[in-house]
């Protein structure tokens, strides 16, 4: 059992502060988010993601996991501390690393004694070395640091079930000691474990995203390939997948990923690149390719109705994939303003991220949470998130309420043999359209 306070209550500290008290460490978790906090201290998650409330409030009552904004709190006790707090992406694509170096100073400022400080936010390679230089230089008390890059791999909405199943964690130090107390902090998990140098575990997280971002693009190149060759791109995937060399994951093709993770993350990688006179263009590529597909179905539907002028286009799910509220870089975002841009009246319907795409939507932009009523007397249906309730919605909905049932699908929902039993048009990905509108 160790002491561990983690810094950055966000996805992934909060996750892996809650996993590691979970497993018997006694961990406290620390935020300059007063009333994060406070609600956390109530048991309560400001993040929506499954079986987290519930550790939490377990572990809180058995006092092995405690929340607090005060400093001399979080770290006089600290014997591994894990440095979690966001490196959003700044305007020219590299990563802000504010929160990193003032999460350093605090360490510097308040730990006692020796400490291990694992490094789980994603950081340009070289960055760890700078961490502990700057503990070291600043520390009042004579702190002994070494420090572990310890990249995150968990998904949004699977984030607990990803903690205790990883493939693989990754522990980046030149100290056999710290690598050796962080593995053993890990033992509980089961899970296996490789040890690198700092700079090898900075660059695993990167081109672990990157890779499977182009993966993503790859697939979308061909879906529109497919689509001109008269291909069906869900065969193709699954005879390619099932190729153990290539994989049947992250096949999927559809309207390009969005989240808080792979644009950034792709972008700071060609930065890194690009910093040491290397043009990174297979993922400049991936990038951009990327950007083309988040407004396929826009394309889509300007090439089938010439003008979208006063169209009523109903827009289902604004979240950047099912099961999360966050719109972060969401396709839906991209989509809303080339629909405006274009003349059409837009509604958006999303069961759970309507409150927040409020605040960051333009005001033109309806909402609603309610499938059937954005889709009622709709001239185009654009799906853009694959809830489970759209996927499940009876496809006669479709003809029932909308006004011309026009379906452009960005993440081919429904088997094309099932929707030819219906008076629609369908367009989705990398397959064949279906043109059973009834003649005017
Ligand atoms: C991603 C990685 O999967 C995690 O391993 C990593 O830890 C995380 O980023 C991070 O760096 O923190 P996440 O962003 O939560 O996790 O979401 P994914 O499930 O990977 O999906 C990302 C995007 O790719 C979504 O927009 C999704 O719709 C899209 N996607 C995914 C596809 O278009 N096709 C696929 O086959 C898979």
């Amino acid at each position: 059992m160790r002491n561990i306070t983690v810094i950055g209550t966000g996805y992934v500290g909060l996750v892996t502060g809650v996993c590691l008290s979970e497993v018997g460490h006694k961990v406290t978790c620390f935020d300059c988010d007063k009333e994060k906090i406070s609600q956390l201290k109530l048991g309560k998650s400001p993040i929506f993601e499954p079986e987290l409330e519930e550790l939490i409030s377990k572990n809180v009552k058995i006092n092995r996991l405690s929340f607090t904004t005060n400093h001399s709190e979080a770290f006089k006790e600290a014997e591994v501390i894990y440095l979690a707090v966001g490196t959003p992406q700044k305007e020219d694509g590299n990563a802000n690393l504010d929160y990193i170096f003032q999460a350093a100073m605090d360490i510097s400022n308040y730990a006692k004694g020796n400490v291990i400080v694992v490094t789980k936010s994603t950081v340009p390679v070289g960055t760890n070395e700078i961490i502990k230089s700057l503990i070291q230089a600043d520390s009042k008390n004579q702190l002994k640091v070494e420090v572990v890059s310890n990249p995150e791999f968990l998904r949004e909405g699977q984030a607990i079930h990803d903690t205790f199943n990883g493939d693989r964690i990754v522990i980046g130090s030149s100290s056999n000691y710290a690598a050796e107390v962080i593995s053993k902090i890990y033992e509980p998990f089961n899970i296996p474990i490789i040890h690198t140098d700092i700079r090898s575990a900075e660059m695993i997280k990167y081109a672990s995203n990157a890779f499977l971002a182009t993966k993503i693009s790859f697939i979308n190149e061909i879906s529109s390939i497919c689509e001109k060759l008269g291909a069906n791109i869900d065969d193709v995937a699954h005879g390619m997948g099932m190729d153990s060399r290539i994989g049947t994951q992250f096949l999927r093709a559809g309207i390009g990923y969005g989240g808080s993770c792979f644009p950034k993350d792709t972008k700071a990688l060609v930065q890194i690149a690009g910093e040491v006179n290397h043009k990174f263009e297979l993922l400049e590529a991936v990038i951009h390719i990327n950007n083309k597909q988040q407004i396929k179905l826009v394309t889509k539907a300007k090439e089938r109705c010439g003008s979208l002028q006063g169209k009523k286009v109903a827009m289902l799910g604004l979240a950047f994939k099912p099961n999360t509220n966050d719109i972060r870089e969401a396709a839906s975002l991209q989509i809303a303003n080339h629909l405006l841009i274009e003349g059409a009246n837009v509604i958006a319907y999303d069961p759970v991220a309507v409150e927040l795409a409020k605040k960051h939507f333009p005001q033109q932009v309806k909402f609603t949470s309610n499938l059937i009523e954005a889709l009622h007397m709709a001239d185009i249906a654009f799906i853009v998130t694959e809830w489970e309730d759209i996927v499940k919605l009876p496809l006669k909905l479709y003809e029932i309420m909308m006004k011309t049932p026009i379906i452009f699908d960005g993440r081919n929902c429904y088997p094309l043999r099932e929707v030819n039993n219906y008076q629609m048009e369908y367009h989705s990905i990398g397959r064949s359209s279906i043109l059973n509108l009834p003649k005017e």
